[in-house]
């Protein structure tokens, strides 16, 4: 093996990553109870505790808004979160917080982006997900009605829809037609398996990734991310023009 080759083939950078570049965490299930995240406030407050000797400045929790299993609102979302903040107020924990949703992309989503029912954050920003199981039907309505009502899609970790393992030009189609891509910090540990890894380090190298998040549903995710703080792909994530650190 060349010196180039033993170069590239280095899994572990030299100094662990300072996860506070990333500054903005725009992807987690934090706010108690309301989806398969955080059961309590304790265990909420335990994990926004750890993203702020982390780093982060601030957190956009994003719990799940799904028709057939979370059933939130934005009034059940945002009471939530006034609820967290009074609590981390009271531990005087410096940290800057805000709630929108990950949408699930039901029959329901395309209604409520008509109406204009969906939490946003950023630059009305709104996050939302596919299915695991099967790529969803009515793609392109969904896409026209993020657009004509000003909308600024985010699709959630995009590395781990196996539908599109095989298909990694289908991202930039996605990219043309305005749609921001978000990958999970958690991708590159091998977390959710060796596809989505490799899906998650092809999208870094070809310059494919829009934000970072962390998807945080429990105390261990936050853990395994800094038992991989030298994993070389943190460090080539950090290179990127990440819209996280731009984030309002
Ligand atoms: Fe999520």
């Amino acid at each position: 093996m060349g010196i180039l080759s033993n170069l590239f083939s280095k899994k572990n950078a030299k100094q662990p990553i300072d996860f506070a570049h990333f500054k903005i965490d725009m992807h987690s299930h934090l706010l108690p109870g309301i989806d398969d995240g955080a059961k309590t406030l304790e265990q909420s407050l335990g994990m926004i505790l750890k993203f702020h000797e982390m780093g982060y400045q601030k957190l956009i929790m994003t719990p799940h808004i799904m028709e057939d299993y979370y059933k939130n609102t934005p009034e059940i979302i945002l009471e939530k979160l006034n609820e967290v903040r009074e609590e981390v107020k009271k531990y005087g924990i410096n940290i800057e917080l805000e709630a929108a949703a990950e949408y699930y992309f039901d029959e329901t989503l395309i209604e409520k982006v008509k109406n204009k029912e969906v939490l946003t954050f950023g630059n009305n920003h709104v996050l939302f997900e596919f299915s695991f199981g099967q790529e969803p039907q009515r793609i392109s309505t969904l896409l026209f009605e993020f657009k004509i009502n000003n909308y600024r899609p985010i699709l959630a970790h995009y590395e781990r829809y196996p539908y599109y393992h095989n298909n990694p030009e289908k991202i930039r189609e996605y990219r043309d037609q305005g749609i921001l891509i978000q990958l999970n910090l958690l991708s590159l540990t091998g977390h959710y398996g060796p596809q989505v890894e490799k899906m998650a380090k092809y999208l870094i190298d070809n310059q494919l990734v829009d934000f970072v998040g962390s998807d945080c549903h429990r105390i261990e995710h936050l853990q395994i991310l800094e038992e991989n703080a030298n994993n070389i792909y943190f460090h080539k994530a950090k290179e990127l023009n990440l819209l996280n650190v731009h984030l309002r």
